[in-house]
């Protein structure tokens, strides 16, 4: 699949489903489970490496996961769901050569298809145009942009009416640019279904409403293992909780299988 076959996806009325992974196995959970799409999003800064938001993220370590991520998918490349992966803080937002860089490094050396990156200033406008330009699809992230955490914090963004009307305006230059898609996060779910109705790109929600063209989850938040869950993000499971039971049975049993010797086990255990 090709990034702009999403648009196709928008035109037949398929709803669009992509899934974040950090790694081999989360990638191969992600495939098994048939999303359309993989996004080696920069949340990995906290879901995986421990960070308190996505600034600290580099583009060694988008790297370094987004090889991680496509050495997960199994059987013929043609059946693998589409992979994008973010351009981290910084390795966009100094200009257009080292946009084309950064984004041309993630390409060039992974099987991703297509980069994400966040806002829609002019500058960002021109970034976007140049990166299409060079054969490099692009998709836009409007409304909670994590990037901009110290301006913005992780509030619903665009409540009032100026707000809305801005965000419209950058909804429409992201697709005049060219981008393929955009991730509408944290915004009122009357303005996602009214964007929706009037590009012919998807828009793509997640703590947006159900009136999207897709819907984009950090895992991690579905599955519970975070510790902090977004409010517009609700688990699935208590993957946290889950891991720690079984996990702790084991322990416990190791530890009484040590004072209790009294017959060698051998594989499969029964018990
Ligand atoms: O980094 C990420 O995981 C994202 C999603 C929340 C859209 O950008």
């Amino acid at each position: 699949m090709r990034p702009a076959d999403l648009i196709e996806f928008k035109r037949s009325g398929k709803l669009i489903t992509i899934l974040t992974a950090w790694d081999s196995l989360t990638a191969s959970i992600v495939q098994a489970a048939g999303a359309d799409v993989v996004l080696v999003g920069d949340s990995l800064a906290m879901v995986a490496l421990g960070y308190a938001t996505t600034l600290p993220a580099t583009l060694e370590q988008m790297l370094h996961h987004t090889k991680a991520v496509e050495r997960g998918f199994s059987g013929p490349s043609k059946e693998h769901p589409l992979l994008i992966t973010d351009l981290p803080f910084l390795s966009y937002q100094c200009g257009e050569d080292k946009a084309v860089e950064a984004a041309g490094t993630l390409i060039k050396n992974t099987c991703a298809k297509a980069v994400k990156l966040e806002g829609a200033e002019p500058e960002v406008i021109g970034v976007i145009k140049r990166l299409i330009r060079m054969g490099i699809p692009v998709m836009g992230h409007l409304g909670l942009t994590p990037q901009s955490v110290h301006k913005t914090g992780y509030s619903r963004q665009a409540e009032d009416p100026i707000s809305q009307e801005k965000l419209r305006v950058q909804a429409i230059e992201l697709e005049e640019a060219g981008c393929f898609a955009i991730v509408l996060e944290h915004i009122p779910s009357s303005l996602a279904k009214d964007l929706r109705s009037k590009l012919s790109i998807p828009i793509i929600g997640i703590g947006a409403g159900n009136n999207c063209d897709g819907q984009i989850r950090v895992t991690a938040d579905l599955l519970g293992l975070t510790q902090k869950q977004p409010p517009f993000s609700p688990a699935l499971i208590s993957g946290h909780q889950l891991c720690v039971e079984a996990l702790e049975t084991w322990v416990k049993k190791q530890r009484h299988q040590a004072k209790n010797p009294t017959k060698e086990v051998t594989q499969p255990e029964s018990d």
